[in-house]
């Protein structure tokens, strides 16, 4: 099975991202045959930032390699370094329906509000699908907010299946990221950059702890029992603690006589260690930064192999020339 997936690097990744997509990522390079890229042209919808868009991407690098993607297993790469993705768009817009785009939740969430939409954003299902169909994907992981976007995916790709009388392409699956991974933000919303709630993922302990600090609470008095499960420091411990530690915390809310400052610490302490030595590992690597673009650089390479083979039999299908070399 072939596993793909892209993550925009449109700002620095938090919490979030590391429990709700890049750790199972991580996982499945274990077992897949896996693609994973950073979709720095979707990201030319929002960031119009040079300098920004660059940052971003060789962060999200970092961020990616410090976590554990291993480049010996999974293939990792800009797709703006495969220029094929952008052809197969062409061929594959050329059959998508307007109607089919009209639909799509980005652009129509954005006409909704009244905002000018440019054609980027209402075409970025189609690349989307470039991305996924270019390399024979058979999952993607993905969150819930993507799935309308592996449908869209389905329609073009069997349409062009259909249109041309050939299996050109493989039909992709939707894997969804777990939904009980849904990470809360400091003020107990969904995290998200654009709710500006967001925890990142490599700040030094000392920003950090301040940042959790800032978790919003309600004013119970420290001597009052409290409802563990109702506060959001406790919701985010437990994505670092095992049953018992769990359960520990939840009996000193229970009894009585602990602050919120006290689990705040506790959830200090519990994610310092848990990405400490990532945040270790990321500052060997951004020192030597001629290695992570060697990644990149040989990612695209064996990215770019199977790109080739994929995009000719799309070409020769719909009447182009096959391209040599
Ligand atoms: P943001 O909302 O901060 O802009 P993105 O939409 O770029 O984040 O997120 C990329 C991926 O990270 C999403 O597809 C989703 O799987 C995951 N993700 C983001 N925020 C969360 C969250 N709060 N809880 C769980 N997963 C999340
Ligand atoms: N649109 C996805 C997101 O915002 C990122 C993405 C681009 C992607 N191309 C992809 C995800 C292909 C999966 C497969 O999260």
């Amino acid at each position: 099975m072939k596993v793909l997936s892209g993550i925009q690097p449109t700002g620095r990744f938090h919490w979030g991202n590391y429990f709700g997509a890049i750790r199972q990522y991580i996982a499945l390079q274990e077992n897949e045959q896996s693609f994973y890229f950073i979709a720095d042209l979707h990201a030319l919808t929002t960031v119009r930032d040079p300098e920004a868009l660059r940052g971003f991407t060789r962060d999200a690098a970092l961020d990616l390699l410090a976590l554990g993607l291993d480049p010996n297993k999974a293939t990792l790469f800009r797709q703006s370094d495969i220029p094929e993705v952008t052809e197969l768009m062409w061929l594959l817009i050329t059959l998508t329906p307007m109607s089919l785009l009209e639909k799509c939740h980005a652009y129509k969430d954005k006409l909704a509000k009244g905002l000018p939409a440019d054609a980027g954003l209402f075409s970025y299902p189609v690349l989307m699908a470039a991305d996924i169909l270019l390399y024979d994907s058979n999952i993607v992981p993905v969150g819930v907010d993507q799935v309308q976007h592996i449908e869209v995916t389905r329609d073009i790709a069997t349409k062009f299946n259909l249109t041309y009388q050939r299996e050109v392409f493989v039909l992709p699956e939707a894997r969804v990221l777990s939904e009980t991974a849904k990470v809360v933000g400091v003020d107990g919303d969904k995290m998200s950059k654009s709710y500006g709630n967001t925890i990142e993922l490599f700040d030094e302990p000392k920003k950090l702890r301040k940042r959790l600090m800032s978790i919003k609470t309600d004013s119970t008095p420290v001597e009052a029992a409290k409802d563990p499960e109702a506060c959001s420091v406790f919701t985010l411990y437990k994505l670092f603690a095992n049953e018992t530690q769990q359960a520990e915390l939840a009996a000193r809310y229970r009894a009585g006589g602990m602050g919120y400052g006290e689990a705040k610490q506790a959830l200090f302490e519990a994610a310092d260690a848990f990405f400490g030595p990532a945040r270790e590992r990321r500052h060997q690597l951004a020192a030597d930064s001629k290695t992570v673009e060697d990644i990149l650089q040989a990612g695209a390479k064996r990215a770019r192999a199977k790109a080739q083979e994929v995009l000719n039999r799309a070409r020769e299908a719909c009447g182009l020339s096959a391209r040599v070399g």
